[in-house]
């Protein structure tokens, strides 16, 4: 078989970066080679987002330039994503794009085929096939981002927000075996990584056959050598108590939770099918505090949801201004394909509404992740390290507290992977700067 060489772009969220690992590991092990340079690839792969900005125009710009800047006499474009699942039509009706052939989340163990398919005939190839029960349990991918590593848990999401495509483009929640999980634990801890996050659309829902999320957890945490544990993102509808008690008992589990709010507003919230009220989000933060004072909580808001009005979103604000979440991701609503806000509720919020609501609450925001860290000055706080090296300069050290909050380190002796304490000296809202309180020896 002739070796091919791949050039594959990734879009979007976390699990998009995992499956291009998982993309990765399975055409590797059918001897395709990638390459950095898109100009010499035969195959290229644009592995797409839609949950939130438009991403179509993007995306068909891309490959429009991948065509002008292929050095090869044919090159192959695929689309991978969720892009692929809810625009196939378009896609392969394109005349101008000419899309070669296109892989959803659940086909990527078809991509050998597909491709291999395509060189031979010349002919479109295509497979959006959603499953029930692919988890890819069988490939273990290697997402990697310095001591990190990312671990996909669960695929899918059952639970139709109704201003979210994702249930449509990555079909129904599938959960991966925990034993399976451990195993590639293992791998990664041998291989020299110390931090795993646990990756899922809604891992509070992840189950196998009597294992819940929380058991789950416990098995990884039991893991020798794991560090420390992260996850990412729960459902506030069902946070179960005993996960926080976990939480809470275990030093290799951070406590940092990402809780995604969307809306304030009781009557939004009930028409996004977020099945929790404003009250209910506020006593399930009170009880997470209490049995963690030091948890660090991080956000996702929507503004101008359909039909919020300028009062409703002051609830947003209000949450935001109890809550003092340390971090806030605030997004301005965008009508997704086939979603049933798409289908029944007009996006009738105008485009200068949703940029006043979502300046108010990035510049709240801003205020309040400026002065929880300036709380911490003088506070003593455990620290991984993760690199040696920033964007300013090759010898400072980048580290992370349990919080996930980054702090900088003047030049010195530490490793990434090691733990170490640090007196905080310096804060602005994004980073902090810190001093090592014992040195390491060398
Ligand atoms: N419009 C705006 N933001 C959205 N998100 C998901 N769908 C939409 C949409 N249609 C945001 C949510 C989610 C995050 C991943 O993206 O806040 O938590
Ligand atoms: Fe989308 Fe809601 Fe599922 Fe999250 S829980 S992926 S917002 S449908």
């Amino acid at each position: 078989m002739t070796q091919r060489l791949v050039y594959l772009e990734t879009y979007g969220c976390q699990m998009n970066e995992y499956d291009s690992e998982l993309v990765r590991t399975i055409l590797k092990q059918h001897s395709y080679q990638f390459v950095d340079d898109l100009s010499q690839a035969d195959v290229v792969m644009l592995n797409t987002c839609s949950v939130r900005d438009n991403a179509n125009r993007k995306i068909y710009n891309r490959v429009h330039q991948v065509r002008q800047l292929s050095r090869r006499p044919r090159v192959y474009v695929g689309i991978l994503g969720c892009m692929a699942t809810n625009f196939r039509k378009q896609l392969l009706d394109d005349h101008k794009l000419k899309i070669d052939f296109i892989a959803g989340p659940d086909s990527y163990k078809q991509l050998p085929r597909l491709i291999e398919d395509l060189c031979d005939t010349g002919e479109k190839r295509f497979d959006v096939t959603l499953s029930e029960l692919e988890t890819y349990s069988d490939v273990y991918p290697t997402r990697a981002e310095g001591v990190n590593a990312w671990i996909a848990i669960m695929r899918g999401c059952n639970n139709y927000c109704t201003f979210c495509v994702v249930p449509f483009t990555r079909g129904r929640e599938r959960s991966r075996d925990p034993e399976n999980i451990v195993e590639e634990v293992k791998r990664l801890v041998a291989a020299g990584f110390s931090q795993v996050t646990l990756l899922g659309q809604n891992v509070n829902s992840y189950r196998y056959d009597e294992y819940d999320f929380a058991a789950l957890v416990k098995m990884v945490s039991d893991v020798p050598g794991v560090k420390r544990i992260r996850f990412t993102s729960p459902h506030p509808k069902d946070f179960p108590m005993h996960l926080l008690k976990l939480m809470a008992e275990r030093d290799n589990i951070c406590k940092q939770i990402h809780l995604p709010l969307q809306a304030g507003n009781s009557r939004v919230l009930d028409k996004m099918n977020r099945t929790y009220s404003k009250e209910e989000f506020l006593q399930l933060v009170d009880a997470i505090r209490k049995l963690m004072p030091s948890v660090s909580l991080t956000t996702d808001i929507i503004v101008g949801f359909p039909t919020e009005t300028a009062e409703e979103f002051l609830d947003t604000v209000d949450v935001v201004n109890r809550v003092r979440f340390e971090a806030a991701f605030i997004f301005k609503y965008s009508e997704r394909p086939n979603t049933l806000a798409s289908r029944r509720f007009p996006d009738d919020v105008s485009e200068a509404e949703k940029k006043r609501r979502i300046m108010i609450l990035n510049s709240l925001q801003d205020s309040i992740s400026l002065s929880e860290h300036q709380k911490l000055m003088g506070t003593t706080q455990r620290v991984l390290v993760e690199k040696v090296g920033t964007k300013k300069s090759l010898t400072e050290i980048q580290t992370r507290t349990d919080g996930g909050v980054i702090v900088i380190l003047p030049p010195g002796k530490q490793k990434p992977g090691e733990i170490l304490d640090v007196c905080i000296t310096d804060a602005t809202r994004n980073v902090m700067k810190g001093e090592a309180l014992v040195t390491t020896p060398a």
